[in-house]
């Protein structure tokens, strides 16, 4: 069904975004990745191989996504994953620059995504954002981020209404390893450590991988009758 559908993956560079889109080349999709970084930019394009383009954007920045949209040219999906790495912190000492622009890059971003993708989205497409499970099950040191999640699952309910019949869902990961987490550490030991610090704890026994999450959103661009909700892809996270 993904077969010369056009997609613009925001995100696409790395981690989800970068798994998603080769998942939806190997379906026949033309896929549009955008990030911020060149570099990043260039080998994600040559790693992907096929139909596969990339595109510089920056998600803080309106001008950039307009921009973005305006090169683009008509799209059939948008999905949306931009990440903001930063420290956990309590509200109680956290830095409010840094709160700012979390949810300027991984809340404003997505928003503006959307609000500027409609003038180019096809009626019978789809937009995916991304949350986190953060949003419903809470960890001390994460308040602004599952603020920003929530916010983000909102944000989709409500999207399904104003752009109907475009469908807008939403898609929240758990503990997804994306090569990140403890990557100080050598892979053997780095997997040990994920296991017992995240995977052990979750019913299915492991950590997420970036295609278990892509096949989300495969599925949320494909069923024509999915809109307004969140699938989360936690390994039983959120009712352990
Ligand atoms: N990995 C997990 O365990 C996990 C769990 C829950 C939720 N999530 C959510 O899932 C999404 C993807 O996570 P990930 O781990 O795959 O992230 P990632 O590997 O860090 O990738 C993030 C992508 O977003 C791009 N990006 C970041 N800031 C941007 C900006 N201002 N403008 C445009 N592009 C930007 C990055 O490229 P550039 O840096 O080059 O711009 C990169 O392509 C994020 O929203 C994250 O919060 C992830």
């Amino acid at each position: 069904m993904l077969m010369d559908q056009h997609l613009l993956i925001v995100g696409g560079t790395s981690g989800i975004g970068l798994a998603l889109a080769e998942a939806a080349v190997d379906e026949g999709a033309r896929v549009t990745i955008a990030g911020r970084d060149a570099g990043r930019l260039e080998e994600a394009v040559l790693a992907i191989g096929g139909d596969v383009r990339g595109e510089s954007v920056d998600v803080s920045d309106e001008d950039s996504i307009k921009a973005l949209f305006a090169r683009v040219g008509p799209i059939d999906h948008l999905i949306a994953t931009p990440g903001f790495d930063h420290s956990p912190a309590l509200v109680a000492e956290a830095d409010a620059a840094v709160v700012e622009k979390l949810f300027r890059t991984k809340f404003l971003g997505q928003y503006l995504l959307a609000k500027h993708a409609v003038s180019q989205l096809s009626e019978s497409g789809s937009i995916t954002l991304t949350s986190g499970v953060l949003s419903t099950r809470p960890a001390a040191g994460f308040a602004a981020l599952a603020s920003v999640n929530a916010g983000i699952e909102a944000l989709g309910r409500t999207l399904a209404l104003e752009l109907s019949p475009r469908r807008v869902n939403v898609v929240s990961p758990g503990v997804i390893d994306t090569g990140k987490r403890f990557a100080h550490l050598e892979a053997a030991e780095r997997t040990t450590k994920l296991q017992s610090t995240f995977g052990d704890a979750l019913p299915v026994k492991r950590v997420g991988l970036p295609q278990d999450v892509a096949q989300a959103y495969l599925f949320a661009m494909q069923n024509p009758f999915l809109t307004g909700q969140t699938l989360t892809v936690d390994g039983g996270n959120s009712v352990r």
